[in-house]
């Protein structure tokens, strides 16, 4: 299937992009479990219901851009990387929600899927996602070195040097005494590595040379942190409506967060700067890379 799309329509606005991106990460991502005629109903149900829950799928576009900035359109590897990494990313909430971790009983203006499930089907619906990202790696992607670098750039970002040290790092709390380079750790492991893997898959999913996947990555890891230092300020200045999880957890839970450590002032401008950074490392691009300098200023702006 090759989905070929224009590049960046004048007449669209940004969401309406954005909306485009998702529609068909969720196509893809209805496809692919549909196929699986296997999985218990109650298991199912809970996978579903966190997938197709209206998430923002920032990542999963950030793979479809990468791929139609460096190819020129949107491909099936992209489309099942872009699948993948929401099946990583939905994993992550859903355990991130759970008792033992953040204990929240709101993700994405409904119950958490511990609270729609129960406890164990919400552990055994992330332990699925996980492993079916990867099989949907395996299997879609006919060019075993291309199918053995995704899963390879996927597994790092996720695994236990990548999102899961960020995740066991964050856990350690309180932070009382927190400090930059402790706080930087987390929020690059937690958060940033799945942006810049994000990005990496599309240009593998287009063929892009090494040097494009280089400047990917960065772009990647400067959104990605920029990201994680806007979701700590609007868990601190947005309310739960407008969040659709609950606001002012981290305070509560004592997280190490970039307004704790250095205030929402100081905060606000090194996201700007990082927002300048990730527009820096995609000049190589031109402009081809536009939607990409449109998703990083409108992260700066995002109220959810
Ligand atoms: C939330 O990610 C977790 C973080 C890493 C901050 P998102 O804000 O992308 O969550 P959804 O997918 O849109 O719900
Ligand atoms: C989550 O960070 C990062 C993940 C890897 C899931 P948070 O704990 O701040 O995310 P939210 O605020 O619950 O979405
Ligand atoms: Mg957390
Ligand atoms: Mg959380
Ligand atoms: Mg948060």
């Amino acid at each position: 299937m090759n989905t070929n799309m224009t590049q960046n329509p004048v007449n669209s606005t940004f969401s309406a992009a954005l909306a485009e991106m998702s529609a068909l990460t969720g196509k893809t991502l209805d496809r692919l479990l549909q196929e699986q005629t296997e999985i218990p109903t109650r298991l199912k149900n809970a996978m579903e219901y966190m997938l197709q829950s209206g998430g923002k799928r920032v990542r999963s576009a950030l793979v479809l851009w990468s791929c139609r900035m460096i190819s020129g359109q949107i491909n099936h590897d992209a489309l099942t990387a872009a699948a993948a990494i929401e099946m990583v990313h939905t994993y992550s909430l859903i355990h991130d929600d759970l008792p033992a971790m953040d204990n929240d009983d709101l993700r994405r203006g409904k119950p958490s899927c511990h609270k729609q499930f129960d406890e164990a089907t919400a552990i055994l619906a992330g332990d699925a996602l996980l492993t079916l990202a990867f099989e949907v790696l395996a299997s879609e992607i006919k060019n075993p070195a291309m199918a053995v670098r995704m899963i390879r750039t996927l597994a790092e970002a996720a695994g236990p040097s990548g999102m899961i040290a960020g995740q066991v790092a964050d856990m350690e709390g309180p932070h009382v005494n927190g400090s930059m380079a402790q706080l930087e750790y987390i929020h690059m492991n937690k958060t940033a590595e799945m942006f810049a893997a994000s990005a990496a898959l599309g240009a593998i999913a287009g063929n892009a040379s090494d040097a494009q996947i280089a400047a990917m990555l960065e772009y990647g890891m400067k959104i990605g942190l920029g990201f994680q230092i806007a979701d700590d300020l609007l868990d601190l200045t947005a309310t739960a409506e407008q969040l659709g999880k609950t606001a002012g957890k981290d305070e509560q839970q004592g997280k190490l967060t970039y307004p704790a450590l250095v205030g929402v002032e100081k905060s606000r401008q090194i996201f700007q700067r990082l927002t300048t950074e990730a527009v820096d490392a995609l000049q190589m691009f031109n402009s081809r890379a536009d939607i990409l300098r449109q998703l990083a200023a409108q992260l700066l702006s995002r109220t959810k």
